[in-house]
């Protein structure tokens, strides 16, 4: 028989789960030393963007970015100023662009907090993303940094296509599994490749080595977004709402396998409960749990865990060292993370 204590183990998931916390341990002066330049680089005279920088100051993230940034670059070459350039750049896309998909998305909580559109409104929600995607930019032309500027200029212009074209295909309700790879890969995926080739790219002149990690992060990145998707289908405090895809009738992987699994007469009666109307808590409820006893929810984590073998299996190829040991433990993170 089960003792109290397994039981616990299976609730809180895998027993070697890997931390933030063990993430951050082997870049921990250098996070810090992001942080200063991160700071420095949002600084602005204009009083009611000031007021919203220090309330963005308070709503902390992951810093899975800037974390993946300096891995790179340390298992490429050596950590230096460049890296630290790439990773602020980064952070501050991915922050305007978080900022603009909570409007589009009419999301409440970021973060743990409330949503930026929410405290001040969408209008001024769209302006500090601008802001923040302005002077992402910016970081790169000052530093007469051209390279870089294109490698985030290209993901930048993916991800709002992606977003664009999310926005298109839930509307008309065509979603497949096809569009919805080509989706998360230009919304998501596009930037952490941008984190990986851009570190990489500051530490090494390899070139092969370099578009050797491009390859890894569209792998991971698109590992990552179906972890975030998962997220939408579960019960677990993740700083921000759940159930918001289906609220907002945004079909996503779990979902789309999970009508995979239904005769005909069942799709049909689903899709329709999916698309129509307004969701009421119970709509949501019931789509959650439809998701969760087709094995939908399963057939997703199941493709995650193929693409994070593409970016372990893309690591492996590098020699061994304890900065590969600490990449393939990032992997692993990014597909068992509880937030
Ligand atoms: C959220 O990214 C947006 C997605 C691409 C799913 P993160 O989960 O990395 O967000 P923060 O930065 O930790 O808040
Ligand atoms: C990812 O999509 C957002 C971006 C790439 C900007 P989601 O809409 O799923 O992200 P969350 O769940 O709001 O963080
Ligand atoms: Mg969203
Ligand atoms: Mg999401």
């Amino acid at each position: 028989m089960n003792s109290i204590k397994d039981k616990e183990i299976i609730a809180v998931g895998p027993v070697h789960g890997v931390t933030l916390d063990d993430l951050r341990n082997p870049v921990e002066k250098e996070l810090k030393e992001f942080r200063t330049f991160f700071k420095k680089a949002l600084k602005t005279d204009v009083f009611l963007l000031d007021q919203m920088i220090r309330y963005l100051h308070r709503m902390k993230g992951k810093e899975l970015r800037p974390i993946l940034v300096l891995y790179s670059a340390r298992l490429c070459g050596t950590i230096n100023e460049r890296t630290y350039r790439a990773a602020t750049m980064i952070e501050l896309l991915h922050t305007a662009t978080l900022i603009h998909d909570d409007v589009v998305d009419d999301a409440e909580k970021r973060r743990g907090l409330l949503s930026i559109n929410q405290v001040w409104k969408n209008k001024a929600g769209v302006l500090l993303g601008d802001f923040l995607l302005s002077k992402g930019l910016l970081v790169a032309l000052d530093a007469d940094e051209f390279k870089l500027l294109k490698i985030m200029s290209v993901a930048v212009k993916a991800m709002s296509e992606g977003e664009l074209r999310q926005l298109k295909a839930s509307k008309l309700q065509n979603m497949t599994e096809e569009k919805y790879f080509e989706i998360i890969r230009d919304k998501t995926a596009s930037l952490l490749a941008a984190c990986t080739e851009g570190g990489a790219y500051t530490a090494t002149e390899n070139q092969a080595e370099v578009q050797r990690m491009k390859h890894v992060g569209q792998n991971l990145g698109i590992a990552f977004q179906i972890r975030d998707d998962l997220f939408d289908y579960g019960v677990d405090n993740i700083g921000k709402p759940v159930g918001n895809d289906i609220r907002e009738k945004k079909i996503t992987l779990p979902f789309i396998k999970a009508l995979e699994s239904c005769t005909f007469l069942e799709r049909q009666k689903w899709k329709l409960r999916f698309g129509n109307g307004r969701k009421s808590p119970k709509d949501v409820a019931a789509i959650t749990r439809f998701v969760h006893e087709s094995g939908g929810f399963e057939a997703a984590a199941v493709m995650m865990e193929s693409y994070s073998s593409r970016a372990l299996s893309l690591l492996s190829e590098f020699p061994e060292s304890p900065q590969r040991e600490d990449m393939i433990r990032l992997v692993r993170y990014i597909t068992t993370r509880k937030k």
